[in-house]
């Protein structure tokens, strides 16, 4: 595999004025954001408020009402651009085959295309769980994973293609708040490593405020802002606050 660092460079992302409506109602409500090359961008809002709508226009599962999706300058709608750019997208669930071992699971896009010997294959899949934390996993079954070193599991699979772009989708949810800090981590870790361009959407505060260059806020579609951390913390608009600073009351 190219482990040329010029080569394996994130690239840039663009959203112009994107809209969906869904019968009748809509979604995304013209939407733009601009994410910079090997920057680490967050996507959080409520739920409801468009997150997944808006990542499923990202990898092409949806296309929009109006507005445009540009790769380093280039609309996703050009048939080439699926073949120039490399995109890997890490599912909520991890998405791993239950009757494959994780190695086998880690390997599967590479052994499915052919697209290298199956002994440089190993070495790559190795490559990648040691990536990840995870090099003595690789003979275990999916089912002998904690929810954690699925999320890691995913992240070594997506990493397979050497990603330009990695899309994380809640990739902290049903997880426990130190698994959520490892995972954090490896999202940190990876980006300065490889200089990908990350793109995670979550409603995760902790993981946001922790990981991102600089987070967008979406609220009912639209992005109300987008800062660093400190601006985004200090945005003084009620819903933001209100997103940023929910909280239990307890009677005293
Ligand atoms: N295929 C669809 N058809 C109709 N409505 C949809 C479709 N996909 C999403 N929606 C609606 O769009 C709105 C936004 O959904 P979305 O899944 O983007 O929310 P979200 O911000 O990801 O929320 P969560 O944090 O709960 O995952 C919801 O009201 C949802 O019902
Ligand atoms: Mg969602």
């Amino acid at each position: 595999m190219n482990n040329n660092p010029q080569q394996l460079q994130g690239v840039g992302l663009a959203v112009r004025g994107l809209h969906k409506s869904f019968d009748g109602q809509e979604i995304l409500k013209g939407v733009n954001l601009e994410v910079q090359p090997g920057e680490i961008f967050v996507i959080m809002g409520p739920s409801g408020s468009g997150k997944s709508v808006l990542l499923k226009h990202l990898i092409g599962l949806e296309s929009p009402d109006a507005g445009e999706i540009l790769i380093n300058g280039e609309s996703i709608t050009t048939p080439e651009i699926a073949a120039k750019y490399r995109m890997a997208l890490v599912f909520q669930s991890g998405a791993l085959l239950n009757s494959l071992t994780v190695g086998e699971n880690v390997g599967l896009y590479l052994t499915e295309h052919r697209l290298r010997p199956p002994a440089e294959i190993a070495e790559i899949v190795v490559e990648k769980l040691t990536d990840v934390g995870l090099k003595d996993a690789v003979d275990k079954m999916p089912a002998e994973l904690s929810g954690g070193m699925k999320k890691r599991a995913a992240i070594a699979r997506a990493l397979v293609i050497e990603p330009q772009l990695i899309l994380y989708d809640e990739p902290t949810s049903e997880l426990d708040p130190v698994s959520a800090v490892v995972i954090g981590n490896e999202i940190l870790h990876l980006n300065r490593r490889i200089h990908v361009t990350s793109l995670v959407v979550s409603h995760d505060r902790d993981l946001a405020f922790g990981v991102a260059d600089r987070i967008a806020v979406i609220i009912d579609g639209q992005i109300v802002t987008v800062g660093t951390p400190d601006q985004v913390k200090n945005y003084h608009d009620p819903r933001v606050q209100e997103f940023l600073h929910a909280d239990f009351k307890r009677e005293k």
